[in-house]
């Protein structure tokens, strides 16, 4: 089976057609960074606006890259959650729109779901794993028993990880994706030229929560309090030290949920996944079997829709053609818990 994966979420317009949810014939990604950049942040309005002129484009090189025709497609999935809305709008709307006009069969995707699929594209990996779902609007701890079957153990009490390393990069002007940037600068800096504290989230049902705003904080408006004198204040130091507490965050809470539940294999994903501290961190962990996407697959792209699709696609699911597009995901927490727990 060959679909065609649509997605819109955020800044990215992305494409791919995968065969078999494994084998990707292409993938296009249709970056919005340079117009954003001017305001260090996505803005939401030029970014659908974008959408609206790429997606045709973008899909038409998908097909052609990989040397198809819009009916040699055996089905399409587009992400419709969560996002900015205006943007989901435009990949689901596309998706659907194509799959009513061809008849082919539909799914909609949830996009940090898909996010943990990256991985799956590249190898076999063999459930049940934690998975570690990290990006700019939701930092997720879950176990994952299948691809559809996935318990949220943890998620940011406040904001998310990405948000994070974006907020502290736009503060201190290094540069636009700030995670980008951060990791960057941080490969010429000493992580020990401050020791910002660690969140104390341990009690009350917070076992495996993860927070940053602390950290942001002490970053950007208390960092004379936790600057180490031996070192200079340089964007390096400033970047290191950031980067180390807040993937050291990140890596507690995930060694507990290793822990706790005897699960030793770790699946990231998301566009923090990229991050290469927290990859080397994690791989050191010998006891751990650690498995990243390569890094065109930590970012948005259509191959995670269009592999996720087709393992929906492939037991029969469909989506109904006036399903809508939601900027938070029904059933969840803010951050990706289910409600009630
Ligand atoms: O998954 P993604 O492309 O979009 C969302 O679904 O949010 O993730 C974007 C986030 C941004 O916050 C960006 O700063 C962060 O991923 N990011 C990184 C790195 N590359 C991207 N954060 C840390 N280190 C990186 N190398
Ligand atoms: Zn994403």
């Amino acid at each position: 089976m060959r679909i065609l994966g649509i997605e819109s979420s955020c800044d990215e317009t992305a494409a791919a057609v995968v065969e078999d949810g494994r084998v990707v014939l292409s993938s296009v990604v249709a970056t919005q960074i340079p117009f954003h950049e001017t305001y260090n942040g996505v803005v939401p309005e030029i970014a659908s606006r974008k959408h609206t002129e790429w997606i045709l484009p973008v899909v038409k090189q998908a097909l052609s890259e990989a040397s198809l025709g819009v009916s040699d497609i055996d089905g399409i999935a587009a992400t419709s959650r969560p996002g900015l809305m205006g943007s989901l709008l435009v990949a689901l709307t596309f998706g659907k729109t194509l799959a009513w006009a061809l008849d082919k069969p539909f799914i909609a995707i949830n996009h940090m779901l898909a996010h943990l699929y990256a991985a799956h594209l590249e190898r076999d990996i063999a459930y049940p794993y934690i998975g570690l779902l990290v990006s700019g609007g939701h930092s997720i701890i879950c176990k994952v028993s299948d691809f559809d079957d996935i318990e949220v153990m943890g998620t940011t009490v406040d904001d998310a990880v990405g948000e994070a390393f974006d907020k502290v990069a736009k503060h201190y002007g290094f540069g636009y994706p700030g995670g980008v940037a951060i990791d960057r600068l941080a490969k010429g800096g000493n992580p020990a030229a401050a020791s910002f504290p660690l969140p104390s989230l341990h009690k009350g049902g917070h076992e495996y929560d993860v927070s940053y705003s602390g950290l942001k904080t002490a970053v950007i408006n208390q960092i004379d309090q936790f600057w180490n004198p031996a070192f200079e204040r340089t964007d390096e130091n400033i970047a290191a030290a950031f980067q180390e507490t807040a993937v050291r965050i990140l890596l507690s809470r995930l060694l507990k949920a290793v822990r706790d539940t005897g699960i030793t294999t770790v699946v990231a994903g998301g566009g923090v996944a990229a991050n290469s501290r927290l990859r080397a961190l994690l791989a050191e962990r010998g006891e751990l079997t650690c498995v990243f996407p390569s890094l065109d697959l930590c970012g948005d792209n259509g191959a995670m829709i269009a592999g996720l699709g087709y393992r929906y696609l492939a037991r029969g699911d469909r989506s109904p053609l006036d399903e809508n597009a939601s900027a938070r995901v029904p059933g969840f927490r803010r951050f990706g818990r289910p409600r009630g727990t």
